[in-house]
C-alpha cells in the first residue's frame, strides 16, 4: 500500500479496534475521575485541616508530575513492590482515573464555591443539616454548572489517553505504531491515528456545545 487511503482501507481493524479502546479508557477514566474527584473536592473543602491538607497534596503531586511516570510507577512500580500485578488495561483506567480526577478535584471545588451563599442559608433556615444541605442543594447545582468543564476534561482524557500505548495498551496510538511497523510507512499510520483522534474530539465538543446550549436555555425560563 502506497497511499494513505489504502493503509487505511487495509487496516482499518486495526484503527478500529484502536478506537474502541481509546473510548472506552477515556470514558472509564473520566467516569472514575468524577466519583473520586467529587470526594477530594470535598475533602479539600473540609473544616479539618488534616482532611484538607491530603486532598491538597493529593491535587498538587498528580497535577505536578507526568501522567507517563504516573503510569508507570502504577504498571511497574506497584507490581514489584507490592506484588499487585495489574493488566495493562486496568493500570491504564486506573492511571488515567487517578489523574483525571487530581483536575476534576479543582473543577468540583471551582463549582462548589461558585454556588451562591443564599442556598446554604435558605436550606439552613430549613432545618436542614449541613451534610443534606450539601447533598441536596449544593452539590447538584455545582455538577450541573461544571458539566461544560467536565466535558473539557473528557476531550483532554481521549488525547492524553494516547500515553497508554506506552505499556502496551491496544489503543489507538498504538495500532497507529503498529500499522506503521508494518507498512514501513513512517508518516501516514500517524497522519491516520491524528485525523480519528481530531474526530473523535471534534464531534464531543460540537456534541457538548449543544447539550450545554440547550441547557442553559433551560436555566433562563
Ligand atoms: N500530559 C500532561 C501530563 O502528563 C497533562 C495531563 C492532563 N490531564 C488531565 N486530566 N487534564 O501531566
Amino acid at each position: 500500500p502506497d497511499n494513505i487511503f489504502s493503509i487505511f482501507w487495509d487496516y482499518r481493524h486495526y484503527y478500529a479496534t484502536g478506537v474502541q479502546y481509546t473510548l472506552l479508557l477515556s470514558a472509564l477514566g473520566v467516569l472514575f475521575g468524577f466519583v473520586i474527584g467529587l470526594v477530594v473536592a470535598l475533602l479539600r473543602l473540609s473544616k479539618l485541616n488534616v482532611l484538607r491538607w491530603i486532598a491538597m497534596t493529593y491535587i498538587e503531586i498528580l497535577r505536578g508530575t507526568p501522567m507517563l511516570v504516573q503510569l508507570l510507577i502504577i504498571h511497574y512500580g506497584i507490581a514489584q513492590t507490592f506484588n499487585i500485578e495489574f493488566s495493562v488495561l486496568q493500570s491504564g483506567i486506573i492511571t488515567l482515573s487517578i489523574n483525571s480526577s487530581a483536575y476534576l478535584a479543582e473543577i468540583f471545588r471551582a463549582g462548589i464555591q461558585g454556588v451562591d451563599r443564599g442556598q446554604t442559608e435558605a436550606a439552613r433556615s430549613l432545618g436542614m443539616s449541613y451534610g443534606m444541605t450539601l447533598r441536596h442543594i449544593i452539590i447538584p447545582q455545582a455538577i450541573k454548572s461544571v458539566l461544560p468543564a467536565i466535558g473539557n476534561e473528557f476531550v483532554v482524557i481521549i488525547k492524553e489517553s494516547s500515553i497508554v500505548s506506552f505499556i502496551g495498551v491496544a489503543d489507538l496510538m498504538f495500532q497507529a505504531q503498529a500499522v506503521r511497523s508494518i507498512t514501513y510507512s513512517a508518516l501516514y499510520p500517524l497522519l491516520i491515528a491524528a485525523a480519528i483522534y481530531f474526530v473523535m474530539t471534534f464531534v464531543l465538543s460540537k456534541l457538548l456545545g449543544m447539550v450545554e446550549r440547550r441547557w442553559s436555555v433551560s436555566d433562563k425560563r
